[in-house]
């Protein structure tokens, strides 16, 4: 495969490429650096028939064994400001921009929007795949667009948000992921600062720093990076994948039926008014969980949700404890936890 755009690399190591840091190795990866490649990358039948992995900071996914196709990685890095009135504004960031420099790279030209999200891992490319979200915001209320190849279709769209079937850590892109190719996102923000601060420990977190007044964005996201780093470990320490489950929506009964039978239980608001939104991490410490370890892998001590390797744990190892946990929580509460990152080389 000649070529300009991209560089390949045959039984490629996905160690590094993978914020779980377990061993896993890739027939064929393909590093785009510039995305008009990717029609003439899509030509060759490896990628137009065969599966391809779309790998982008790898902090949400499980390599339970290795991909058995193609592994293709947007190395794009541009940041542009492509319309701004002095009051509104809106970014296009390419797919390989690293997340958090893009909300600092927002936060730095004066625009808010983003604050609340800072220092998810991943990239850009990623956030809309599965709505990332943090701290009562989600990147939907901001994405103004999606840019994507079509890759049925061989060309390059344009979404507008409203057509991305975002839900909570839902998507088309995550609900069909072999249709397109996510190469840059378009998002829309604003130069008049917002404050969300309803979300549980962001006031405290303010008033710990020393601000009374009313915060600026820059700050609200200082008070988000503190409470991460205090809860969830460091992938570049201790490996893991952020929230490995989903918080359960369930029925309004049963969850009104749970929290009598539990007092203390959080219940969040779901979708709508018949559902309600659990937290998996409530019901997985209640068994037991948090801070256990069998070998390598383990389940943090910080945070019930958060799965981790220790050191040399295999992704199979971390699916068999994910899938101990997830029966132990639907024996107790009779509840069905759902994994938040895709699994690659097995089935949940
Ligand atoms: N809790 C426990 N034990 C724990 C941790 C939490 O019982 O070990 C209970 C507490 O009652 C706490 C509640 O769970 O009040 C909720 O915990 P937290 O505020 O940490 O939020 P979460 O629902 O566990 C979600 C997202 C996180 C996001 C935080 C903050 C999901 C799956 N996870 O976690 O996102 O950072 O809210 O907004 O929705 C991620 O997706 O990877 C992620 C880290």
């Amino acid at each position: 495969m000649p070529g300009t755009g991209y560089r390949i690399v045959e039984r490629a190591r996905l160690d590094a490429r993978n914020t779980f840091g377990v061993a896993a190795t890739a027939p064929l990866l393909v590093e785009a650096t510039d995305a008009a490649a990717l029609p003439e990358l899509f030509g060759y039948a490896m990628l137009r028939e065969g599966p391809v992995l779309v790998l982008g900071g790898g902090s949400n996914l499980l390599f339970a064994g290795d991909p058995t196709g193609v592994v293709l990685s947007l190395a794009t890095r541009g940041i542009a400001l492509l319309a701004d009135d002095g009051r509104d504004a809106v970014v296009r960031a390419d797919a390989g921009v690293g997340w958090h420099d893009l909300v600092l790279w927002t936060l730095g030209h004066g625009l808010c929007g983003l604050e609340n999200l800072a220092l998810i891992p991943g990239t850009v490319g990623a956030a809309p795949i599965q709505n990332i979200g943090a701290y009562g915001v989600e990147v939907r209320d901001c994405i103004h667009a999606v840019e994507a190849y079509d890759r049925e279709h061989g060309r390059f769209i344009r979404l507008d948000a409203a057509d991305c079937g975002f839900a909570y850590r839902d998507s088309r892109f995550k609900q069909a992921p072999d249709a397109h190719v996510v190469t840059a996102v378009e998002f829309a923000l604003s130069r008049t600062f917002e404050p969300r601060l309803g979300y549980a420990g962001i006031d405290e977190e303010l008033q710990a720093m020393g601000i009374d007044g009313a915060p600026r964005a820059s700050q609200v996201a200082e008070a988000v990076i503190r409470i991460r780093r205090r809860k969830l470990p460091d992938p570049a320490v201790l490996g893991n994948a952020g929230s490995f489950f989903k918080n359960p929506i369930v029925p309004a009964p049963q969850a009104e039926a749970l929290a009598g039978a539990h007092p203390g239980m959080p219940l969040f608001r779901g979708a709508g008014d018949d559902t309600r939104k659990l937290s998996a991490a409530w019901l997985i410490d209640q068994c037991g969980w948090k801070g256990q370890r069998d070998g390598d892998a383990g389940v943090a001590a910080s945070h019930a949700l958060v799965l981790v390797n220790h050191g040399h744990a295999s992704g199979a190892q971390l699916l068999g404890l994910a899938r101990r946990i997830a029966a132990s929580v639907q024996a107790r509460f009779g509840v069905a936890i759902e994994p938040e990152p895709r699994i690659v080389g097995d089935a949940w």
